[in-house]
Parts: C-alpha cells; structure tokens; sequence
C-alpha cells in the first residue's frame, strides 16, 4: 500500500482532514506537512513540502488542496519529477494515473465536496500507469525539465 503525503493551504484545510482520515481509516501511512487550521497560509510554502517529500522517497505519493487546487499544482510541477494534476472528479483522476503517472494529485476545497473527493481519491490510487506510448510522452516531458535546469 502506498504512502502518500499531504498537504493544504486555508482554503483546503477542512477537507485534508476528511480526507486524511478517508485514507487513514483504509490503511494507508499519511505523512501531514499541514496546515492545521483556517488561518491564512501561503499554498506554496505547503505545495513545496510535499513535493520535496514525494521527490525525496519519503512517501510514494502526494495529494494537495488549497481553494481550487490551481496554486498548488502550478507550484508542485516547478519540483522535478514531480508530475503534479489538477483534477475535478473520478474520470480526471483516473486519467491523471493511466496516463500521466501523476505522483500528486491537487483538488479544491472550494469546488468538490467530500464526496467527490473521496470518490477522486479511490479512482486515483485505485488504478495504475498503463506505459506504452504514455512513457514515450512523459519521456518527452523529462526531457523539458532537463532543458530548464
Ligand atoms: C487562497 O485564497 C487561494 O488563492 C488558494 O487557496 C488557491 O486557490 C490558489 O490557487
């Protein structure tokens, strides 16, 4: 079972509680960087934290929530390797494992519920990269990375 990190602004720190506690009570070992309360924070001091923990091995995988999930994975995509996505629902979650190997994922707190995410969160651990002509893709995307560093 994965690990997975994560991690919130303000506007996403009452959902990183339900939805640490959804993973949690499935079994998997969730790393917190926080924030613990509705006091506003900056999300890319938080974006940084678990991208830098998912870089580093120190959990398999990262979710990150801030209002729309936009400023955290503008933010988590600056780490190398990183492979951060935006996603809506189910099917985007889906789609941002079989074929872009997101190792995070960010939502908003301002826009899906519970629900949603919870539904967000199974469909993204719940499938896997299909390789193929997606690696050769984000084989494309790496090498971008190496032209700006
Ligand atoms: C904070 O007000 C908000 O800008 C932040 O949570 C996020 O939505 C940024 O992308």
């Amino acid at each position: 079972m994965e690990s997975i990190a994560i991690g919130s602004d303000h506007g996403g720190y009452h959902l990183k509680e339900e939805v640490k506690a959804y993973l949690v009570d499935k079994g998997y070992s969730v790393v917190d960087v926080g924030t613990d309360s509705e006091t506003s924070v900056d999300y890319p001091d938080f974006a940084a934290e678990v991208a830098r923990t998912v870089q580093g091995g120190r959990a398999d995988l990262g979710i990150l929530i801030c209002g729309t999930g936009i400023g955290m994975a503008i933010t988590a995509n600056k780490f190398k390797g990183i492979r951060a996505a935006v996603v809506h629902d189910a099917y985007t979650a889906e789609m941002s494992r079989r074929h872009n190997n997101a190792n995070i994922i960010t939502f908003g707190g301002r826009v899906v519920g519970a629900g949603v995410a919870f539904s967000i969160v199974d469909a993204w651990l719940g499938n896997a990269f299909e390789g193929g002509r997606h690696t050769r893709r984000l084989g494309k995307i790496e090498a971008f990375e190496k032209e700006n560093f």
